[in-house]
């Protein structure tokens, strides 16, 4: 298997993997290196090519490997992070329905660290902002995206087979109760002050809950991207609606795909922006579910999930604001996840589902 480091790209190596690609004429003569993103568990390339001989072969590539951290790579190789997001372009992609970036080469060795993509530059779109949000326009076009997703992988059983996809059994669902609980105190210690009396006590109370979001894989399932938020999608607003591409597939699992749905208009859209719209985003979402082929899915069903679903962004504020590294930023997106998420879960009462 061919897996450089970032330092051993060569020319030469480009030229033939994007021959192998479909451009048997072209030759790489020399690129430009950026490091592009502030990955965790990845590190980006954007390469500019210097080439000849094919005009419709692309002028530049992103290139992903892993963290030179090691602590990151070793989460990456744990959490199979690394062969999730080779796996996803090799094998899942051809039966998306969804913009994605094209998949120029992907290589990995086992779990990793050590693997590579080559994927489609999608300059000029650009990196949504979790921080500040963005509009309705760009959430409901990011959310229409997820059928092409979720309908063409609904309830098929074979995913449950593709082991490094690794879907929720007892032993995960316990093991991240046990983690939100051993991070509950030190979050709420850190962050509380800056939190509502309502949000910190829903946070503290989902711990506890017999229900969501420590819940097994239910009878509706797909494929879900699991970090579906503004950081992770590429965005050209200059397209009307605003055309919106997916990135960054590391955390793909088996779930209930509302999550998702209800991860995106929690994290992406402050509170007052997203309830005057959200019930007709996730309207029009069903009703592409339905065009797409899904029978059988009844929108009071949609919607309860959708309910369900606001709590995914629980864990991740809780469990992952205490284990990374802490900086003033962090602390301020960490902040702002928590209070989005738990006021999106008491906005829609969601809490009546804790008792399961
Ligand atoms: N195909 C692409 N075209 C243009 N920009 C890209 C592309 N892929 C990634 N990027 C840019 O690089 C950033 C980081 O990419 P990505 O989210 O895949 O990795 P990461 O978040 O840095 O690492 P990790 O996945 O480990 O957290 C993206 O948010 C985006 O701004
Ligand atoms: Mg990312």
């Amino acid at each position: 298997m061919d897996i450089p480091t970032p330092e051993r790209v060569s020319a030469d190596w480009l030229t033939e993997r994007l021959r192998e690609a479909g451009h048997p004429a072209v030759e790489v003569r020399g690129f430009d290196a950026t490091r592009i993103g502030t990955g965790q568990l990845g590190s980006c390339y954007r390469y500019a090519l210097d080439r000849v001989g094919d005009e419709s072969a692309p002028k530049s590539l992103i290139g992903k490997f892993p963290s030179d951290d090691p602590a990151s790579r070793q989460t990456g190789v744990m959490l199979r992070n690394y062969r999730k997001e080779v796996g996803f372009y090799r094998d899942l992609q051809a039966r998306m329905r969804m913009r994605t970036p094209r998949c120029y080469y992907a290589a990995i060795e086992g779990d990793g660290p050590e693997h590579v993509l080559l994927l489609e530059d999608l300059a000029p779109a650009e990196q949504g902002d979790q921080l500040a949000g963005c509009s309705p326009e760009v959430a409901r076009a990011a959310v229409l995206q997820l059928p092409g997703l979720h309908a063409p992988t609904w309830c098929d059983e074979s995913l449950k087979e593709i082991d490094w996809l690794g879907h929720p059994t007892e032993q995960t669902i316990q093991l991240g109760r046990a983690l939100y609980s051993a991070n509950l105190g030190p979050f709420l210690e850190r962050f509380a002050p800056r939190l509502e009396k309502d949000e910190a006590d829903v946070i503290a109370r989902a711990a506890d809950s017999q229900g969501p979001p420590f819940e097994p894989l239910g009878e509706v399932f797909s494929i879900v991207h699991v970090d579906y938020r503004l950081d992770n999608l590429l965005i050209d607003e200059r397209e009307d609606p605003p055309r919106v591409t997916a990135v960054d597939w590391q955390s793909l699992t088996v779930g209930n795909p509302l999550a998702d749905v209800a991860y995106f208009l929690g994290a992406g859209l402050q509170p007052e922006v997203r309830r005057p719209v959200e019930r007709e985003i996730v309207e029009a979402y069903h009703a592409a579910l339905c065009e797409a082929g899904v029978r059988g899915y009844a929108w009071e069903r949609c919607w309860e999930d959708y309910r369900r679903g606001t709590f995914n962004g629980f864990a991740v504020t809780v469990v992952a604001s205490v284990m990374v590294q802490q900086t003033e930023r962090g602390d301020e997106m960490f902040t702002a996840m928590a209070r989005r998420h738990a006021r999106h879960a008491l906005d829609l009462g969601a809490d009546e589902l804790f008792a399961g």
